[in-house]
């Protein structure tokens, strides 16, 4: 009797075990995503400063391979960024520049994270303090705004909330 019921235990501690695991691979998944898109632009830029050297070494097909499909990956995100990201029409803030426009673009139009253009002052406001308190879960933005303070929020979702007139403003 006894060893049933410690073997009722264990198979039930397994499946939440289980369970437990599976959501957290869900959670890791988006992030991990995210990583490796930065990642790939990271790697295309080494490439760059290799193919200085003009030595060619034999690879073989299945490294070839991989490779291809990492500069396919780069390509498509560097057209992604020259197109969105990289061309500016309005100058931004040091801040907003350097924590948000790799990911939202240079001028709030979005890449790997979601368009901000249009936004109001109030909804992105809203966002960020939803992010930093944890009520609405993104790792990535979670990461980031704990280390901004309430201030810093308020200056950027007024200074976004600006955006659209500002692209209006710059004839696009
Ligand atoms: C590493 C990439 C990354 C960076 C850097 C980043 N974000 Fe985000 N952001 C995201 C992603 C991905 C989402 C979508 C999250 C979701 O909806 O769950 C998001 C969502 C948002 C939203 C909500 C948009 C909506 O439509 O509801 C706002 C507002 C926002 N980010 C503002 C910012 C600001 C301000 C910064 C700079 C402090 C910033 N983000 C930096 C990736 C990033």
């Amino acid at each position: 009797m006894i060893r049933h019921i410690i073997a009722a235990i264990a198979i039930v501690l397994a499946a939440w075990a289980f369970w437990f695991m599976a959501q957290q691979d869900q959670k890791a998944e988006r992030f991990q995503r995210i990583q490796e898109i930065i990642q790939k632009t990271r790697m295309e830029k080494v490439k760059v400063v290799n193919t200085v050297q003009p030595v060619a070494q034999p690879e073989q097909s299945a490294q070839k391979e991989e490779k291809k499909e990492e500069d396919e990956a780069a390509k498509k995100l560097k057209a992604l960024q020259d197109r969105a990201g990289n061309v500016m029409a309005f100058k931004v803030s040091p801040l907003y520049k350097q924590k948000c426009s790799s990911c939202h673009g240079v001028n709030g139009e979005g890449i790997i994270g979601p368009k901000l253009i249009g936004m109001s002052q109030e909804k992105i406001y809203q966002a960020l303090t939803d992010f930093k308190s944890g009520k609405r879960k993104n790792y990535v933005m979670y990461g980031l705004l704990s280390k901004m303070d309430d201030q810093q929020l308020r200056d950027l979702s007024k200074e976004i909330s600006t955006f659209a007139e500002k692209l209006k403003a710059a004839g696009n």
